[in-house]
């Protein structure tokens, strides 16, 4: 393919109309200021905003723990199973739109069982629009189960046990929340355990956290992918390795300028990471809070960074599918149709 061909001001186009996947979107995440005080109409939750400005106007934040606090109590408006319905298939319809054919989509069950909302609700709620979602959008996506790392581990193995019946319902589980002083190795048991039931594992590591982390979730959690992970930069014997075992990120570039762990798009490192032969994908983390979806991740950070171009856009993708977790011979049909889409477009000048 002669990426080159591509004119820069055609970019945006073929970011956005480009088959991807997304593996790294909490549902809670993309629960936007309407909804919640559509929800909080329908439950009559009262809410310590008076409007939907008032809302936005807080969704300015310094750091991680800054936006957890918000994120945890805009997710109290969640309460019946129509609610997490309505939640993702809010999303889906969004991912349709911006041409993505699969989501492996996170949910965060703690914040919602510590609130007295039964573990089914949450799931049978989700399951559903998922369910619909590939009947009327065609659209493929799956859940994991995150566990938060600033509760016990013992939570941790209540919540794993809560989910048992439900084990149809979701493909794997991660690790999430606030990162520094919450070590992956907090975790090694129940990650243990979730191996040994055959459940596909990942884990946020060296967002806010060191390279270490990212070390440890793979020593010790032996986690297949790694959530945000930008901070591998520090420690090039690890790098070599991430390239050398092939392990995915899934880098969200949005999300790490309005979390501040880069200053803006410009200093951001999508672009050594690819260059340096790492398997990025790119991914919004949660969209409602951090100003855009999949697609204004992908447009904002090609617009901010000179190096990416078709070709990273091809790889971007490209990786997206690879690092999913469906079956080889499904990942191969997406990317036969990625190769067709950039075909096209190489081929038109
Ligand atoms: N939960 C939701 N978004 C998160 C993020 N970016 N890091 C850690 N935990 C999260
Ligand atoms: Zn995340």
């Amino acid at each position: 393919m002669n990426f080159d061909s591509v004119a820069r001001e055609d970019l945006p186009e073929i970011l956005c109309r480009m088959p991807k996947a997304e593996l790294h979107i909490h549902i809670e995440g993309s629960l936007e200021p309407e909804l919640i005080f559509a929800l909080a109409a329908r439950n009559r939750v009262q809410l310590p905003y008076q409007t939907i400005q008032e809302l936005r106007a807080a969704y300015a934040f310094t750091d991680l723990q800054s936006f957890l606090d918000i994120y945890y109590a805009g997710a109290s408006v969640l309460q019946k199973e129509e609610d997490f319905y309505d939640l993702a298939w809010a999303y889906l319809q969004r991912a349709k739109a911006e041409n993505i054919v699969h989501a492996e989509i996170f949910f965060d069950p703690q914040t919602h069982t510590a609130r007295g909302i039964p573990f089914e609700t949450v799931i049978n709620g989700l399951d559903r629009a998922i369910r619909c979602g590939r009947e009327e959008l065609g659209l493929s996506a799956s859940l994991l189960l995150c566990f938060l790392r600033h509760l016990s581990e013992d939570d941790a193995f209540a919540v794993l046990e809560e989910a048992l019946p439900f084990r149809d319902k979701f493909i794997g589980v991660g690790l999430d929340s606030s990162e520094r002083g919450n070590p992956p190795e907090k975790f090694a048991g129940v990650f243990a355990r979730c191996r040994e039931m055959g459940l596909r594992l990942v884990a946020h590591a060296g967002e806010e956290g060191s390279a270490e982390y990212i070390r440890s979730a793979l020593d010790v959690l032996k986690v297949e992918r790694i959530d945000h992970g930008v901070h591998c930069l520090d420690d090039p014997q690890l790098v070599a390795r991430l390239v050398q075992q092939r392990i995915p990120l899934t880098v969200c570039p949005l999300s790490n300028v309005k979390l501040c762990v880069f200053p803006s798009l410009p200093a951001h490192n999508i672009g050594t990471l690819l260059a340096g032969g790492i398997a990025a994908t790119l991914n919004s983390d949660d969209p409602a809070y951090f100003g855009g979806y999949l697609n204004r991740n992908y447009t904002a950070t090609f617009e901010a960074l000179p190096e990416l171009g078709a070709k990273e856009a091809y790889q971007l993708a490209r990786n997206s599918f690879q690092a999913s977790f469906v079956e080889e011979s499904i990942k191969d049909g997406w990317i036969r149709e990625l190769d067709e889409f950039f075909e096209e477009q190489t081929h038109i000048r």
